[in-house]
C-alpha cells in the first residue's frame, strides 16, 4: 500500500474503535455515569462517517485507482499534498470531537465557535485536496486494438 493509504486506513480503524466505544456508551446511557447521548450523539455519527468510512475509502482509492507515474511523481500524485490532506482531515475531526460536546452542554462561547469553524475549514481543505488528486485518476475504460477493453494506466 502507499504510505498515505497506510496512514489513512490505520487512522480510520482507530476512529472505528472510538466511534463504536462512544456508541456503546450512548446505548448504555441509563446504566453508566455521564450523559453520553447528550455529549456525543452527532459527534459519534461524524466520527464514524468522517473518521471511519471516508478515510478508509480514500485510503483504498489512493492505493488502487489507476495512476500515471512520472519521475517527479513516482506515486502518480503529489504525496506531500496527500499527507497534508490526511493531517487536515484528522486534525479537523479531532477539533470537532473536542469542541462539539462543549457546545451541546451549553459551554459554548467564542473559543468553541472558533474551534468548530477552524475544524470545518481544515476538513473542507482536506477534501478539496483529495477530490482534486483523485479526480484525474478516474479514467474510463478504453477499447484495445484486439477489440477488448483495457484500463488506462
Ligand atoms: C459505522 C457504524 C455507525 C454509524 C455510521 C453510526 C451513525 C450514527 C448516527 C449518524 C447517529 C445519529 C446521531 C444524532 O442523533 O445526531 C447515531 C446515533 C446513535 N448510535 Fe450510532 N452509528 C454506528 C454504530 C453504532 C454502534 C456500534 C452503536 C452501539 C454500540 C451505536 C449507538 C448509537 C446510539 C445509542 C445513538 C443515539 C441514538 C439516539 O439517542 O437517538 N452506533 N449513530
Amino acid at each position: 500500500m502507499d504510505p498515505v493509504s497506510v496512514r489513512l486506513v490505520r487512522a480510520s480503524l482507530l476512529w472505528l474503535v472510538t466511534g463504536f466505544t462512544l456508541g456503546a456508551l450512548m446505548l448504555s446511557d441509563a446504566l453508566v455515569p455521564g450523559d453520553w447521548r447528550l455529549w456525543f450523539a452527532p459527534t459519534h455519527g461524524h466520527i464514524l462517517f468522517v473518521g471511519w468510512f471516508l478515510p478508509f475509502a480514500i485510503g483504498v482509492a489512493y492505493w488502487l485507482l489507476p495512476r500515471k507515474r512520472i519521475p517527479e511523481r513516482p506515486l502518480g500524485y503529489n504525496e506531500r499534498w496527500a499527507m497534508a490532506a490526511f493531517a487536515l482531515l484528522n486534525l479537523g475531526l479531532g477539533l470537532r470531537v473536542l469542541a462539539e460536546p462543549q457546545d451541546r452542554v451549553g459551554n459554548g462561547g467564542d473559543a468553541v465557535d472558533i474551534t468548530l469553524a477552524v475544524s470545518s475549514v481544515l476538513q473542507l481543505g482536506a477534501i478539496i485536496i483529495v477530490a482534486s488528486q483523485i479526480w484525474p485518476r478516474i479514467v474510463p475504460r478504453r477499447q484495445s486494438r484486439t477489440g477488448g477493453s483495457a484500463e488506462a494506466q
